[in-house]
């Protein structure tokens, strides 16, 4: 089980009383890992990879243990683990970097947040591909024969959400992964909202590409990974390269390396990617399914709370076993901007209001043009952040009767 209090003192942004429920938009950093990149820049502050003096290669070895360690979060191979900047960059590196053949289909899903959908959106156009969108029931279910209608010999990639930023819901990776390589397909998984907040095993999910960031992972910004699974990084072309992703240069030919460093050209954002190695050590220790279970409560609580507050709209399930920790509703009467900015100023509570990089999904799906409102938990919350926000967002309601 969690000791939600002893995690709250490794947390100094909280020291201040603010009740922090946006960690799906990225998550607050503890100690641990803000000491790590702090140790980085005070005791081996030299670049990686190139120096054979002493503190050169003490960088070299944090940040390369520091990938280790991003590995274990996920239960992949540390030569699978590129670093980049976030997972924006990791889905936009694949969307680039794949060879694609006019006529191949790529397929996505309605739920997804704009960094997985427009890269594929652009590929599109620029490529001469179909796109094919898996449209959601109302709640934002996907299953698998929801997929097999849009998975055919043509299907280069399917390219899905784990978790949706909006909904919280968890399309069933393992049997659309099952599907697509039926069909000799690729699976790009959208990591961004699961591997901060679940076990994650990429080989019991049998994807081929997972990204996810280490903002949003209690890790610092400026970070992410992109797992290519072995085998796979001869199809993808890096994004740039130059210094670092060379393994012979003439005067008029290069050739790039083989392994992570193929995609990691000029010097990497070493302190944050310790950071992040840091941050997947901090998850680990803490256990991802206390994690897991501890966001399942405080969800179950708001989603109660919520049912029994006038005027709220849920969007997404009501049953916290088949959601995570991400709550996007509306209240009857106010613009989503306004209970945001209500419930910051009255009691101090942090939420996100807006479409959430989620345009598609409030157009076609949620029929909210103007957005939503949302909250979501993570490790550090407690069940005294849920009821301020439900009492603060129950005055709010009056205010209005
Ligand atoms: C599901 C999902 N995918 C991708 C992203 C993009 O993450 P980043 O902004 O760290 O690149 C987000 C960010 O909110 C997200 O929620």
């Amino acid at each position: 089980m969690l000791d939600v209090n002893k995690v709250r003192e490794d947390f100094p942004f909280l020291k201040s009383g603010r009740i922090y429920l946006d960690s799906t938009a990225t998550s607050l950093t503890p100690e641990p890992v803000l000491e790590k990149v702090l140790e980085y820049y005070r005791e081996c502050r030299a670049n990686v990879g190139r120096g054979i003096y002493n503190a050169a290669q003490a960088a070299t070895f944090a940040y390369e243990n520091a990938r280790v360690e991003v590995a274990k979060l996920i239960n992949a191979k540390p030569e699978e683990i590129i670093f980049v900047r976030n997972a924006t960059e990791a889905i936009n590196l694949v969307a680039s970097g794949l060879k694609f053949h006019e006529g191949d289909k790529i397929v996505t899903t309605i739920l997804e947040h704009h960094s997985n959908y427009i890269p594929w959106l652009r590929v599109k156009n620029t490529k001469k591909l179909e796109l094919s969108v898996v449209l959601s029931d109302m709640e934002g279910h996907l299953s698998p024969s929801d997929f097999a209608p849009h998975i055919d010999g043509h299907t280069r990639l399917v390219a899905v959400t784990q978790t949706s930023n909006v909904l919280g819901v968890r399309p069933p990776i393992k049997e659309i992964a099952k599907l697509a390589h039926d069909e000799g397909a690729l699976v790009l998984v959208d990591g961004a909202q699961s591997v901060p907040h679940k076990k994650v095993d990429v080989k019991e999910l049998d994807c081929d590409f997972l990204t996810f960031s280490g903002h949003k992972m209690c890790g610092p910004t400026g970070v992410g990974a992109l797992y290519i699974k072995e085998g796979l990084q001869e199809l993808i072309e890096p994004l740039c390269i130059g210094g670092g992703s060379i393994e012979d240069v003439g005067l008029d030919y290069f050739r790039l390396r083989t392994g992570p460093s193929k995609y990691e050209a000029g010097t990497p954002p070493i302190a944050e990617a310790i950071g992040m190695g840091a941050a997947a050590k901090y998850l680990l220790n803490i256990g991802m399914e206390n994690i897991e279970d501890h966001e399942r409560n405080l969800t179950r609580r708001m989603l109660q709370g919520l049912i029994n507050t006038d005027g709220i709209t849920i969007f997404g399930p009501k049953d916290a076993d088949k959601r995570a920790g991400i709550i996007s509703f509306n209240l009857k009467g106010f613009n989503p901007h306004d209970v945001a900015v209500a419930l910051d100023t009255s009691s101090g509570v942090m939420v996100r209001s807006g479409h959430h990089c989620a345009l598609p999904l409030h157009k076609h799906i949620l029929k909210s043009p103007n957005g939503t409102v949302r909250a979501s938990v993570y490790l550090y919350n407690t069940n005294e952040d849920v009821d301020v926000f439900l009492e603060t967002l129950q005055e709010i309601s009056r205010s209005l009767a």
